[in-house]
């Protein structure tokens, strides 16, 4: 079941200069990691956005349930020595000899003699081999337990003798139960050490950990029965020891222990005796559950092996059936593999879990960011559309009745916050970008779906949750609601068979109108939306309580976000509405044109005192990546003025590594933006490669049609892509948030990988912008940004129901479009919809040559 084959077949020839740590097995859609001291801890997400867990490939990490804050599982350390501890542990020890060693390396770290971590999607193998025994555990949460009320993941444990004489082996097991609220475990160690106690319960095979007021149960069991087991662990380790060198483990005993309170451990201890060549399976069962008789049942359900053997087909055949919306075969190894397995799995990740908890983010803190989200819905989209509209009505119901937002949220709780804002009372609350993200993302769903009742349903407005008193455009606003623009535009309010209008109209609709509101009555003295505790860049923080700041770049978002209005009111046959957006659009970007073109860009926002950042008469910051882009991408610009702020943003941002966000950085406190100069030059927005930022410069230069430039910076983009993985450090199969740019000492040196925006961005700009399959309302728009070097690519994708089959190939130069759909000719670029219940339809596309 664990495919030792794997192992011994494991020859890769090592060619100098690539990356000596692993490689993608394309064929079993696994990443092979072939030493165990990477860079840093390369780690992988277990479950699916109900119960889940990070794995390092030594089996560090930790799980959770619902909510990392508030119903963790087992316990981490973050930011420890030794690092990445504990995890999910299995001691080995031989009986004759007394060695002792880690399954998965860690914690004992003693040399093997063979390793190799598969991580594939939402699963963890590791093969190791030492002394004469094979291991392997695969770590994984079966499907059908993930969401049930005792949700559970297995580590299954297959051991191989292969030595010529027979061998007595003792695992110990180990696992450190956390109090199930996270910060108090932490944080109050007196009282949750106290109300936690452990015992094993022998009937079912489990060591349960409680208190004597929830019903909450964190178990921990397994499918054979134990020689021995330990709860407490300072038994298990013992006095001035470590977690490399238990007590336990070193004598070869298990101390029997409970834990009545202090801090509590799962370890059995089982003992093996094997003949040559003999293999033996067990399971362990860790969970949680507020229901304790449940625990008995899924117990002996998983220790059964052909229950887990199906469990684990069922885990594969989930995510299969996920990924095959959308496959595609490119000339780039690398590309196809981010396309279609590594982008997709990190963008359902990134999904569940926002920017909560990982590596970086310990799960204790910030919640899940509402623009984060709704950026998050585009990258899976086209597979999951019913989990996203559920997503989206989630976030819409974070929005007050003005139409601002909360910033994010606790899952479990539905607690809101403005985040970061809060630590400035004085200065505005909200962020204005947040609600329009949430437009944008309803409009990619709406066309993605065709499911336009969406727009009649009704949410609660987040007011309706306030406490009294609270005002809803959020404290220390200090312009409160002004508008200081002079046009004193406002949003359309549709009539017709589609909502009610008016502020307060619960449906998404009326909840669309209230965000295109917020922003038009939030305008600052160039009629550009008012800048808010931030946009997009958090740590821009440019309005310090006199409401003159203002975003430029949030100006371009509000037009993308009302000419996605104006599509969408067309097809619905609203002409009035739909030419209402359009003006928008057009007196926005009017006034991004009037006031923040520089002459060779746009500059980035107007600070408080009115006076331009990211313009050329600055010493730092004196251009910025975004506007730029996004003038493309908002269609702000005619286009020789988008072309020529993207020339200088390459020209002056780009780097091996991908453009910068901005530069020059500041080098020290510069209090007119705060946050951005708090860092170092060169790190993350302060003039780092902000890998989510990033991705929109794929999407512009394909948007103006230059294939090879938008090939280029993806190609600097694709993790498994990166010339050097010692230097850049984090995991090479996932996108990270931001690596260091060339004014950083550790320039190239990635950080906070996995849960960022720049998984569905880069997903978006593989699949929409450089192939150019885009949903439109009316059909499939193929409209390819083909890189020269391509003769042509193929794909398969599901849009509403009907598998699309698109070949496309390079007729010549230039970039025009002919279509055959189902061997007919079909004028322009939009493959019409399919008739309903169509199962394939054949689409041939030639770019060029006619
Ligand atoms: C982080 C935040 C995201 C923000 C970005 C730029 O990734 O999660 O919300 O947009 O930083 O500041």
């Amino acid at each position: 079941m664990l495919g030792f084959d794997n192992l011994a077949t494991d020859h890769r020839e090592i060619i100098p200069g690539t990356n000596l740590y692993g490689y993608y097995d394309a064929a079993n859609r696994e990443y092979v990691i072939t030493r165990p001291d990477t860079p840093t801890p390369w780690v992988n997400y277990l479950g699916q956005g109900d119960y889940g867990g990070i794995i390092s490939n030594t089996g560090g990490g930790f799980s959770f349930h619902r909510d990392p804050r508030n119903r963790r599982v087992s316990r981490y350390r973050y930011n420890a020595l030794p690092p990445d501890q504990p995890g999910r542990y299995i001691y080995l020890r031989r009986e004759d000899s007394g060695e002792y060693w880690g399954v998965t390396w860690q914690p004992v770290r003693a040399p093997l003699d063979a390793y190799q971590c598969r991580h594939g999607a939402g699963y963890t193998k590791i093969l190791t081999e030492r002394a004469g025994i094979q291991a392997a555990a695969l770590y994984f949460v079966p499907p059908s337990a993930a969401d049930s009320s005792c949700p559970v993941e297995l580590w299954a444990l297959q051991l191989k003798n292969t030595s010529a004489t027979p061998l007595v082996l003792r695992a110990f097991s180990y696992v450190e139960l956390s109090f199930v609220d996270a910060y108090n475990d932490l944080s109050n160690l007196d009282w949750a050490m106290h109300v936690m106690s452990s015992q094993y319960d022998p009937e079912r095979r489990a060591i349960l950990a409680r208190t004597k007021f929830s019903p909450t149960t964190q178990f921990f069991a397994c499918s054979e029965a134990p020689a021995g087991f330990d709860c407490d662990r300072e038994r298990f380790v013992g006095a001035y020891r470590g977690l490399e060198n238990p007590v336990v483990v070193e004598l070869g005993r298990s101390g029997g222990t409970e834990a009545p309170r202090g801090n509590n451990i799962g370890s059995f201890h089982h003992e093996f005796t094997l003949e040559p060549g003999v293999e033996a399976t067990m399971v362990y069962i860790l969970g949680i559950t507020d229901d304790a008789t449940a625990i008995g049942g899924v117990v002996e359900r998983f220790s059964d092996l052909a229950e887990v053997q199906r469990s684990f087909a069922a885990l594969r055949s989930h995510w299969d059936k996920y990924l095959q919306t959308f496959q595609v075969q490119l000339p780039d190894d690398d590309a196809s593999a981010m396309a279609n397995f590594w982008g997709p799995v990190q963008c359902r990740t990134t999904l569940y879990w926002s920017r909560f908890v990982s590596s970086y983010e310990t799960g204790l803190g910030r919640g899940v960011g509402t623009r984060d989200t709704a950026q998050d819905t585009l990258g899976v989209v086209h597979a999951v559309p019913d989990e996203v509209a559920a997503k989206l009505s989630r976030l819409w119901a974070l929005q007050f009745s003005d139409g601002h937002t909360w910033h994010q949220f606790f899952p479990l709780t539905g607690e809101g916050g403005p985040g970061l804002a809060s630590e400035r009372p004085s200065w505005p609350q909200w962020f204005c970008d947040d609600h329009l993200w949430l437009v944008i993302a309803t409009c990619a769903y709406l066309k993605e779906t065709g499911d336009y009742g969406y727009l009649e349903r009704q949410i609660p407005y987040a007011d309706d949750g306030l406490p009294e008193g609270r005002t809803p455009a959020g404290r220390g606003s200090a312009a409160g609601s002004a508008d200081r623009s002079s046009d004193g535009a406002k949003a359309t309010k549709p009539k017709g068979p589609l909502p009610r209008d008016g502020h307060g109209d619960p449906t998404i609709w009326g909840h669309i109108m209230a965000a295109i509101d917020f922003t038009l009555s939030h305008r600052g003295p160039h009629s550009l939306p008012r800048a808010g505790f931030a946009d997009w860049d958090d740590t821009l923080n440019v309005d310090h309580g006199s409401g003159l700041a203002e975003s430029v770049w949030c100006a371009m978002q509000f037009c993308r976000a009302a000419l996605d209005l104006a599509e969408l009111a067309s097809f619905l046959g609203r002409t009035g509405d739909a030419a209402s957006f359009r003006e928008m659009h057009g007196r926005m970007a009017q006034a991004v044109n009037d006031h923040a073109w520089d002459g060779h860009w746009y500059v980035r926002c107007f600070d408080d005192a009115g006076k331009a950042i990211g313009g050329a008469s600055e010493d730092r910051h004196r251009i910025n990546l975004i506007p730029q882009s996004w003038s493309v991408i908002g269609e702000v610009t005619p286009r020789p003025r988008g072309e020529a702020a993207m020339a200088s943003a390459h020209e002056l941002l780009g780097t091996a590594y991908g453009p910068i966000l901005m530069w020059p950085p500041y080098d020290g406190g510069d209090p007119r933006v705060n946050g951005t100069s708090t860092y170092p030059p060169g790190a993350k927005e302060n003039g780092g490669i902000f890998c989510h930022a990033a991705a929109w410069s794929v999407i512009a230069a394909a948007h103006l049609g230059d294939g090879d430039r938008a090939y280029g910076y993806l190609r600097q983009l694709l993790p498994l892509s990166r010339p050097d993985v010692q230097r850049s450090s984090v995991e090479p199969y996932v996108y990270c948030q931001n690596i260091c740019g060339p004014s950083h000492p550790q320039y190239g040196l990635g950080r906070n990988s996995w849960l960022t925006g720049a998984a569905s961005w880069m997903q978006v700009a593989i699949t929409q912008w450089i192939l150019g399959i885009r949903p439109t309302h009316t059909g499939l728009r193929i409209r390819p940004a083909l890189p020269s070097a391509w003769p042509g690519y193929s794909a398969r994708r599901w849009f509403r129901g009907t598998e699309y089959r698109v070949t496309v190939t390079r007729g010549g130069p230039g970039g025009a479009i002919s279509l055959l759909v189902d061997g007919k000719r079909v004028p322009g670029d939009v493959v019409p919809l399919a008739a309903p219940g169509t199962a394939t339809v054949a689409v041939d596309v030639v770019v060029g040559g006619e």
